[in-house]
């Protein structure tokens, strides 16, 4: 189709049907709502039979709000679903992982009985150290295999992993390490970024100086800098590890014991220790992966292209994959470590049929330009998904039809690291996609979108998405802070969970996704999303990235502020910064209406990010209303904040 075409038929109809030839073969049917609909808890049962249970669970769902169980009669070992059973059914010479390096032409490839192998070794090194069920053990690693069979290890002996992402500092790792006790550490010596060694282990030494139970700490050597080592008590991984048998025998847990803590943040400075237990969270990870990601293990190579420091990598690189028994491309690296192009090199190069990425990510590929995808063959990518927060419908267009060469679906999936895994999805061989649209509640899921009073909202109307019943990969609780569960999630609407997102249903009672509803802003008693003013102004052809925040105001209550990023700088296209300003406050107000115009527009090179990529509002809100700033550790570049309080110094109001 031409270009021309494409603009004239999205513009007439907005929505996508899925590619017959997939949906003939979907592993999703139209069926499955019905199915799931029909008795939800009892269809959650079936698809724990995806799993091999050591005792078969009689029991699926006891729910006491806010405390759900399932499957508590249920033992297992997490590890034997994830990689024993693959290698007893005969799949053992089956690639797990194409683990690419940060540096180009680097690469490792580790099959089902390698990694086997590599946990069990793991393993015997952890019990030898002491590690046993019930302990907390910290991982601090960068993205290499040996962090996969970290997880993997401790969830062999029962003990919970908390992952720490590493871009985190020593602080932000001490902190953690407290709160949940962790009595031992996984790290490396440093991560590779760019090529560059960026070392990890100074920041473990500087954090340990605050954990005085910490016993034991495994270092991975990774990039061969000279490190601080602490006799006793820090152990190298290839000396420890790799002389231990490679033959561990896994015991059976409980359903619910517990796998993992994942820190996430909160509204409050301290961040939750939010936790899932074993046999709901692999239920849910593996039936979600297999039927939105639609997965066919002989001949797929998927590629979730996100963190183990966060919940995607675990529920989508670790758990939900290998429970699936699956090929994946594991990477190292940044989008632009060995050049621009490297992505769509490494999809070439392994063959990637299901890409999975964050809308961040999308955008910086798309400032990069089309000629970089164009200039490579990715006609194996046969699905794309997204997560992380809202995806402008300019973003996925680009996504769909310069990665997708127009046939592939692309599922924005919606979740949290409370959920465990996805909720809101559309799936790929059923749903009529729209771009910027979340769908629909996956199979025996229940949400809803609720008025300030907790009642259902009509179609074409927004409100506060809820969850109206428990699901299997429901966090059980914030480590430590049962009342802080309740307070934060149970409270605001009785017996709904409250997931701090505002939702829209469209006409057809589809959901949108329109980003947490404290980027919500009122103004002169107008709700708008912040998210909503954003998609209008990446819509501008000048702009590439825009963050709004809704700063206080004596007349309207809140203004709209909006800090844009443009493809060409100002000066490279040759205009003059005002008029562009004035117009693309007028864009704004043609696509959604003059009350969204931005009081102000502050043109800048950058935006202030998390390094999970997330744009930081709450800081801009600090720029915008000249408040000292709040905490900027968690920035990639903090000097960003200050270049912009500049820039609004220097009077980019109009
Ligand atoms: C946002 C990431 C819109 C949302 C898995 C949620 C999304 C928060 C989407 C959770 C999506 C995630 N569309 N917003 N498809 N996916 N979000 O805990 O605001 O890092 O509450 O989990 O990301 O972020 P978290």
């Amino acid at each position: 189709m031409t270009e021309s075409k494409l603009e004239a038929w999205l513009e007439e109809t907005r929505s996508f049907a899925p590619p017959a030839s997939l949906a003939a073969h979907a592993n999703a049917q139209p069926s499955i709502y019905d199915e799931a609909s029909a008795d939800p808890v009892a269809w959650w049962r079936t698809q724990a039979d995806r799993l091999t249970w050591d005792t078969p669970p009689t029991k699926s769902l006891e729910w006491d709000l806010p405390n759900a169980k399932w499957f508590s009669d249920g033992t297992l070992n997490a590890t034997v679903n994830c990689v024993d059973r693959h290698v007893e059914a005969g799949r053992g010479d089956k690639v797990a992982f194409h683990w690419v390096a940060d540096v180009d032409g680097e690469s490792r490839t580790i099959t089902y009985r390698q990694l086997l192998s590599m946990v069990s070794q793991a393993a015997n090194a952890l019990i030898e150290l002491g590690v046993k069920s019930g302990d907390r053990v910290a991982i601090y690693m960068p993205m290499i295999p040996e962090a996969v069979v970290a997880m993997l290890a401790c969830a062999r002996l029962g003990a919970a992993h908390s992952v720490v992402f590493a871009g985190f500092s020593a602080d932000a790792l001490a902190s953690r390490i407290q709160d949940s006790d962790c009595a031992y550490v996984i790290t490396a010596d440093g991560a590779i970024r760019r090529g560059a060694p960026s070392p990890l282990k100074p920041a473990v030494d500087e954090a340990l100086q605050s954990c005085p139970n910490v016993k034991a700490v495994l270092v991975v050597r990774r990039t061969g800098a000279d490190v601080n080592w602490v006799e006793g008590r820090d152990h190298w991984w290839h000396e420890t590890v790799d002389r231990q048998s490679d033959v561990h025998v896994a015991e059976s847990f409980p359903a619910e014991q517990t796998l993992l803590i994942m820190y996430t943040s909160g509204t409050t400075a301290k961040p939750k220790g939010i936790f899932h237990t074993t046999g709901g969270y692999l239920t849910q990870t593996a039936a979600t992966y297999h039927y939105i990601f639609d997965v066919k293990p002989e001949t797929d190579v998927l590629w979730t292209a996100a963190d183990i420091g966060w919940i995607t990598g675990h529920s989508y690189i670790v758990y939900g994959p290998l429970v699936n028994g699956v090929t994946q491309v594991m990477y190292e690296g940044l989008p632009d470590s060995g050049g621009r192009d490297r992505w769509w090199r490494i999809v070439e190069q392994y063959k990637v049929s299901v890409l999975y990425t964050a809308p961040t990510t999308i955008r910086t590929l798309m400032k990069w330009g089309e000629d970089l995808p164009a200039g490579h063959d990715l006609g194996s990518l046969r699905l794309l998904g997204t997560v992380g927060e809202p995806i402008n419908p300019e973003a996925w267009i680009w996504y769909r039809k310069n990665v997708g060469r127009d046939n592939c679906p692309i599922v924005d999936t919606w979740w949290q690291t409370e959920t465990g895994a996805i909720m809101i999805t559309p799936l790929p061989g059923i749903t009529v996609t729209k771009p910027g649209a979340a769908m629909k509640a996956f199979p025996g899921i229940s949400v809803d979108v609720v008025d300030n009073d907790g009642n259902s909202v009509g179609n074409g109307e927004g409100g506060y998405l809820v969850v109206t019943a428990p699901w299997p990969s429901m966090t059980r609780g914030i480590w430590g802070d049962p009342q802080r569960f309740v307070d934060t999630y149970w409270a605001r609407f009785p017996g709904k969970y409250f997931a701090g997102d505002g939702a829209k249903k469209d006409d057809d009672g589809d959901l949108w996704l329109l980003g947490r509803i404290d980027d919500v802003m009122n103004i002169s008693g107008h709700r708008l999303s912040t998210t909503e003013v954003e998609h209008a102004l990446v819509g501008h052809p000048m702009v590439a990235e825009a963050a709004v925040i809704g700063a206080s105001d004596e007349t309207t209550g809140q203004a709209i502020v909006a800090f844009v990023t443009l493809k060409l700088s100002a000066e490279q296209a040759n205009q003059d910064q005002a008029p562009l300003i004035e117009e693309l406050r007028q864009h704004v107000a043609k696509v959604i209406s003059p009350i969204a115009k931005p009081r102000q527009i502050i043109l800048t090179p950058d935006l202030p990010k998390t390094r999970s990529g997330k744009i930081m509002r709450r800081l801009l809100r600090d720029v915008a209303e000249n408040r000292t700033l709040g905490d900027v550790t968690t920035l990639t570049d903090p000097t960003v904040v200050n270049m912009i309080a500049g820039l609004m110094g220097e009077g980019g109001e109009d």
